[in-house]
């Protein structure tokens, strides 16, 4: 039973495959955390040593006993209130403008299946294997209830965390704090791995050690953002890519939120994650609630590896949906970097017409087809064709496309809005502008307010109009700056906290009725490149265009640290021009080909300018990408090599569910005259079988144990791959 109840000793344990997660409320009715860790069988909350800590404050129940205080005790949902001076998950501001509540043991409920979240993103469970339990905590004072949602995912050692806050009295409650998920241990001395960058070089692995104190990482940009991903590793110290004990967290959420982790006065650690709760302030009138976002965690006690090869099976078989879930992807061209806005009809055609002579499947029409877009100053929210640019209907265009056997695809921003378009003359209110302050401009544009209905609506039937008026098969949505000027136009603006967060509804509300509306449609994510890569977007969109620097050695730093927390299937990728319109630095076709592989593949350049050789090497690696797509996307990814350590060659591996067949690629990122000899050892593979190589057989325990060397190529930048097969 993934889920048991001992009534006896009142201890929840959620038990996945390898795993054990542990709760028990206490002789006060608290939910106490008791272990999060390898399978375990006891009750484990003799690890509690309760001793009289000095200034650390006791509950009124516990009466002359000074040795239990919650200051120091490991919890499910810490509240501010109960004595608890750590980083808590939840605060409130009653009616009295107080702080402080006391949330105690309610009820509780174990269903079958996984729960939903209405209007939220969430992992789902196909087969209804995964189990639900459900924790009431209650405030009676208040009449306020705490939902705790705990989904267990048996066989892929997945526990996911989510909360529903409920207001059952006739007052307002605001909420001024509600994480979703809160890990405490009693032991251990931990690193944080997270992920940070920039635009155009997003999801750096940064490793942090966690000392007395607090450590956070998070975002407040409305997005989940490229300065931090929203997703983090807690590891022992001595955790390494295949050795040690850590734990995931990913935040099935694209937009503001925060993950601190704090080491305690006794060298306890507690990390815990949410919605951001600076200027949340989110009021829940009676009979109101409030939805905490999921929270996916994973242990594993065999290091990065491991955790990141369950965190890409459930992110592409428990939240990733639709048509192109497990289907392969046609292979794209797009025209952003061939043309950036100067394009017409008949170049756009001819794009596509060599694409299509060498392979490709599908064309997507990138920004500027739309309104006045010339340039990024105008007309977005004006989501009607121009038919002049574009000599045309886009029913022209695309069936023109079409014609040459490709499927066509186009670019929209939907949450957005540039002050000259009609959009904006026409509704200057539905854009997030502070009344009598100048709004802060990015890219020279303003933001929908899309947390109003009747925006969402208007944007809604706007672009399907467009979708319904031509042949499109797919749709790259994107988000171009971070939100500013926080101010709704309606009855009461509420906190910025509140209309960030409806903010989010309202574009899960699009993509949702997207989807709905155009099944087979393929969304691809984008937020000026990775500004929104999160499992939450993962739910809509099964890839996302994965930096806007498409320079294949950058490449191989943001691939690596995406690789952490995402499957391969989501990278968005292409092979771009040289030099390389970010960096200026020249790769060759071969290894840019390489890297764009390592994901969602396609192309974004004029193929009429490349040479001849450059023609027959697109045909190849489309032959390949076509080849090895079942390894690439449906095999297990393996880092053979710490990017950020390693600067003289990058070499990662798939290899096969049964193992008989892996593909590994390296390319070399340095070169030097006399250099010793390099190697890698290959991981994944079965010991005991031959695998051919070249002519020779090499045994998985050598590949694996004694490595291969690394070619010696001359020349910077070089790359390869090699194709073992099984000789069983
Ligand atoms: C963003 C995207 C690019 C491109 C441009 C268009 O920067 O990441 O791929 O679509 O917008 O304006």
């Amino acid at each position: 039973m993934a889920i048991l109840w001992d009534q006896k000793n009142k201890v929840f344990s959620l038990n996945t495959k390898n795993t054990t997660y542990q709760m028990k409320i206490d002789k006060f009715g608290f939910l106490l955390h008791t272990y999060y860790g390898e399978k375990i069988n006891n009750d484990a909350s003799y690890l509690i040593v309760n001793q009289d800590r000095g200034f650390s404050g006791n509950p009124y129940d516990a009466e002359n006993d000074r040795t239990y205080s919650l200051d120091v005790l490991p919890q499910e949902y810490p509240f501010y209130g109960s004595g608890d001076y750590r980083t808590t998950a939840f605060d409130v501001i009653d009616s009295n403008n107080t702080s402080g509540c006391d949330l105690r043991f309610e009820s509780y409920e174990i269903i079958q299946g996984k729960y939903a979240l209405s209007g939220l993103p969430a992992s789902y469970s196909e087969n209804n294997k995964a189990m639900t339990l459900v924790v009431n905590l209650i405030d009676n004072r208040l009449n306020l209830k705490v939902q705790l949602y705990y989904g267990v995912f048996e066989d892929e050692d997945v526990i996911t965390r989510a909360a529903k806050i409920i207001n059952n009295s006739d007052k307002t409650i605001t909420l001024s704090k509600a994480l979703t998920a809160n890990l405490d241990f009693l032991t251990g001395d931990f690193d944080l791995i997270h992920f940070h960058g920039r635009h155009a070089g997003e999801r750096t692995m940064e490793r942090t050690h966690i000392e007395h104190g607090s450590f956070s990482i998070g975002s407040r940009r409305g997005t989940s953002s490229h300065q931090h991903n929203p997703f983090v590793i807690l590891a022992e110290r001595d955790t390494t890519e295949h050795f040690g004990n850590c734990f995931g967290m990913s935040f099935v959420y694209s937009g503001n939120f925060e993950c601190t982790a704090e080491k305690d006065q006794y060298g306890q650690t507690r990390i815990a994650m949410g919605v951001l709760s600076e200027r949340f302030n989110y009021a829940l009138e009676p009979n109101e609630s409030f939805l905490a976002p999921e929270v996916i965690m994973i242990h594993s006690n065999s290091g990065f590896e491991s955790l990141s090869h369950k965190y890409h099976n459930i992110i592409r078989h428990n939240i990733c949906r639709g048509e192109y879930k497990l289907k392969r992807r046609p292979i794209l061209i797009n025209n952003w970097e061939a043309t950036y806005f100067d394009f017409d009809g008949e170049k756009l055609f001819n794009i596509a017409k060599q694409a299509s002579e060498l392979g490709v499947e599908m064309m997507v029409l990138d920004d500027g087809w739309f309104g006045s877009r010339d340039d990024d100053n105008q007309a977005l929210g004006d989501w009607w064709v121009n038919e002049k640019k574009l000599q045309g209907t886009l029913k022209e265009v695309s069936e023109r496309i079409c014609s040459l056997g490709m499927k066509f695809g186009l670019w929209i921003e939907p949450e957005m809005v540039n002050e000259n378009s009609d959009l904006y003359r026409n509704h200057p209110d539905w854009a997030f502008v502070i009344p009598n302050k100048k709004p802060i401009r990015s890219r020279n544009q303003l933001v929908l307010d899309f947390s109003r209905k009747e925006v969402v609506d208007y944007i809604c039937e706007s672009i399907f109009k467009v979708i319904d008026d031509a042949k499109i098969s797919y749709i790259k949505m994107d988000m171009n700056r971070s939100i500013s000027d926080v101010y709704s136009a309606v009855k009461g603006n509420p906190s910025e906290g509140k209309i960030l967060y409806h903010y989010m509804l309202g574009v899960y509300d699009f993509m949702e009725r997207l989807l709905t509306r155009y099944p087979n449609l393929l969304l691809e994510g984008c937020s000026g490149g990775g500004g929104r890569f999160d499992a939450g977007m993962m739910y809509y969109s099964p890839q996302i265009w994965c930096s806007d620097n498409t320079d294949a050695i950058s490449r191989l730093h943001i691939q690596y640290g995406t690789s952490f927390g995402y499957p391969i299937s989501t990278v968005g990728s292409h092979v771009s021009t040289v030099p390389n319109h970010q960096t200026g630095r020249v790769v060759d076709f071969n290894t840019r080909g390489i890297v764009a592989m390592a994901g969602s593949f396609g192309y974004e350049l004029d193929l009429n300018l490349i040479s001849d050789d450059e023609k027959e090497e697109v045909k190849k690696q489309i032959e390949d990408y076509k080849k090895y797509w079942h390894l690439l996307h449906n095999g297990k990814y393996y880092r053979l090599t710490n990017c950020e350590e390693d600067n003289q060659k990058t070499a990662w591996q798939f290899v096969s569910e049964d193992k008989s067949e892996a593909l590994v690629q390296v390319v070399k990122c340095d070169t030097h005259c006399n250099a010793p000899a390099e190697y890698i050892k290959l991981r994944g593979l079965d010991a005991d079988v031959a695998y051919e190589l070249d002519g020779n057989l090499y045994y998985g325990s050598t590949l694996m144990n004694a490595g291969l060397p690394v070619d010696a190529m001359n020349g910077e930048y070089k790359a390869y791959k090699i194709h073992l097969v099984a000789k069983r």
